[in-house]
This record gives structure tokens, sequence and C-alpha cells, in this order.
């Protein structure tokens, strides 16, 4: 494959159970390789950092080199590495990052430093070409759950208009699908169990709508325990889950679609882009669809192998740094498990370049 010279970015994504390599040049996906963990820690409910740790350590090395050959580069084409350094499972950050950081200077490559979420929202360029400025983003993963104001992902601090004061919509998804029986991860558990289910058969609360104070603030945790005690309200009999689970599939895919439509219309705002885990969701994506159209409100959302974590998303974000003149991470570049979304680039120098 024709790659235009030089500007090749290589992205790394370990924050959580997901080792993910991505390869992206001036906006254009090459490649990418993504090895999971998730079944091994199925048995245990929830992701354990000391297992996500040492599969990150064992798959590291596989991941760059198949995505590598899938693109038919070597690592000398290389000409930048960027690297999840947070938020995430701080063991897990610190594999990705040692690896990339043993990367970047083998083969004398600039290394930037990516939040996450930044990642997540990036992920849509791949497959949509750039954001329109300014957009919405709606990210919902299994961790956060936050509405934003996007302009120059590059370039501008991100904009929060509403953050989750609890739950993520994805922990919400999991927590209640183990209260209901159903496997990790929960998310695409309740997505199947739901297709056979009647989204009107419980009436779930839709927390935080339509308030006039911190309008676009979510809060998952009062649903959770709405459906652990429908559960529990069902103990001796059999549960009805896939009911339980299409009504609190569609209570989500309302609160979230809800918020973001009214957050579009009151900043007059055209473009809504829904990223993260929980953007895989058949009924948050129909929802969302539904509602766009209807308030002509044009909707992005990520094919599903780029809304769960993968390295893509990584390079992504270090592809626009690097067209951006943004200012590399120095070596000694540390990981930050719970940073906050201020800026694509988690490196306090090169957010400081690049807002200058
Ligand atoms: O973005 P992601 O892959 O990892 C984090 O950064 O958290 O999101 C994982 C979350 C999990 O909570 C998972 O249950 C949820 O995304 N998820 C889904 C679906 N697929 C993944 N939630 C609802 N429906 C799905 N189809
Ligand atoms: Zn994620």
């Amino acid at each position: 494959m024709p790659v235009a010279a030089g500007r090749i970015v290589l992205g790394i994504e370990s924050s959580c159970d997901e080792t993910g390599a991505g390869i992206v040049s001036r906006g254009r996906l090459l490649a990418h390789a993504v090895a999971s963990s998730m079944d091994e820690h199925a048995r245990f409910g929830g992701v354990v950092p000391e297992i996500a740790a040492r599969a990150h350590l064992h798959a590291f090395t596989p991941v760059v080199r198949q995505a590598l050959d899938q693109a038919g580069l070597r690592l000398s084409d290389i000409d930048a590495v960027a690297v999840t350094t947070g938020p995430g499972l701080s063991g897990a950050l610190q594999v990705g990052l040692a690896g990339a950081k043993a990367l970047a200077y083998a083969i004398d490559a600039p290394l930037y430093g990516v939040h996450h979420l930044a990642g997540h929202v990036a992920a849509d360029t791949l497959e949509h070409g750039p954001l329109p400025d300014p957009c919405v983003v709606l990210i919902v993963s299994g961790g956060h759950t936050s509405l934003l104001l996007v302009r120059d992902l590059a370039r501008d601090p991100i904009t929060h208009l509403g953050d989750t004061l609890d739950d993520a919509a994805g922990e919400c998804f999991d927590k209640v699908a183990r209260v209901f029986g159903l496997p990790y991860p929960g998310g695409p558990a309740i997505d199947r169990a739901a297709r056979g289910g009647d989204p009107r058969a419980v009436a779930f609360p839709r927390p935080l709508t339509g308030r006039t104070e911190d309008p676009y603030a979510f809060s998952f945790s009062g649903l959770k325990t709405a459906a652990a005690r429908w559960a529990e309200g069902h103990r001796g009999r059999e549960l009805p889950v896939a009911d339980g689970a299409a009504s609190l599939q569609e209570a989500i895919a309302d609160v979230l679609t809800r918020t973001a439509l009214a957050a579009c219309r009151d900043h007059g705002v055209g473009t809504l882009v829904v990223v993260g885990g929980v953007a895989a969701n058949s009924r948050v994506r129909a929802l969302a669809e539904e509602r766009c159209a209807a308030a002509g409100v044009r909707l992005r959302v990520p094919p599903m192998t780029l809304c769960t974590d993968n390295g893509a998303m990584i390079a992504a974000v270090g592809d626009l740094l690097v067209r951006a003149g943004a200012e590399p991470a120095p070596l000694d570049v540390s990981i930050d498990p719970s940073a906050p979304l201020e800026y694509a680039a988690l490196t306090p120098g090169a957010a400081a370049a690049t807002a200058a």
C-alpha cells in the first residue's frame, strides 16, 4: 500500500484489558491489531488489574508486530509513537508506556502521551474524516460518561458540558448484568438478552433528566439500584431477564440520547458524535439515529471495532498532534491513572505548546 512519506504514527493502548496497536498516517487508518484479556477476567466478574498488566506484557510485541505486518511496514518506517498515559489501570498503563518508550527510543522517534478518552473521540475521524468545529461528543465507556463540546481536538481545551455524578453508563450495564446472572462484560450480554424482551416491561427511572441546574449531568447508580431491587423482587421465581435487560437498556439509551440532543440544541451545534464502548449498544445507536434525524442533527458513531478500546484511536490522536506541531513528551514522562480530560495530549508541555 503506498503511504505518504513521513508522518506514520504508531499508537499503543493498554489502559484496561485490551492491548492495541494501530498505525495511522494523515488521518488514514493503515492497520490495527487488538489482543484482549477479557476471557481471563470473566470468572472474576470484572477486570483484575494484575492479570491485565501481565496480559499486556505478553501481548505487546505480538500485537505491534501484527499491526506492522498488516500495514506492510517495518518498525523503522514509523515516524512517531503515541501511547495512552491515562486514565486507566496503573499497572496496565505502565506496561504500554514502557513498551512505547522502548520503541520510540530504539527508532529515535518522538513520543506523544495521549488521553484515553480523546482517543475514543478521535476514533471516529478514521471512518468519517475530520471532526466539525464545534461538535458535541457523548463519551460512554466502562469508566466514563461525559458530554463534551469539542473544537480542534489537537489544539483546543475540551469543554465538559456534563459528567456522571456517580457510575458510568458502561459500569451500570456491567453491574446490573452481574445481578441478572449474565456474563462479563455486561454491556454486550444485556444487548443480546434484550433482543427477546419488552423495553416497556419495567418502568425504570430516568435519573436527572429535565433539570435546569447542571442540565447535562448523568447519574446511573439509582438506576443500578432500581434494577437490583427489581431482580430481588423475583427471588424464588424465574427472573424475566429479557424484559429486565430491554427495559434497562431503554432507560440508559433514553437518558443518554435525550441529554445529548438537549446539549446540541442549547449550544446550536449540528453534529453529535457518540463514542466509547457503550456506543456499540444497538439501542443507543438506534435511538440516537432516530432522535438526531428528528432534530436535524448529524450523527456520527464509529464502527463497532473502533468503539471499544484499540490502538488505532490513540494513533489517530498522535497523528493529529503531529500535524498540529505539538511538542512531544520527554522520555521520562509518566502515567496518570486518573487524568482529567482537558486536552487530547496528556503531556503538560504538549498542551501548552498547542494552546499557544
Ligand atoms: O470504551 P471501553 O471499551 O472501555 C473503557 O474505556 O471503559 O468500554 C467498555 C464498556 C463496558 O462497560 C462494556 O460493558 C460496554 O462498554 N459495552 C457495551 C456494549 N459493548 C461494550 N455496553 C452496552 N452494549 C454493548 N453492546
Ligand atoms: Zn475506553
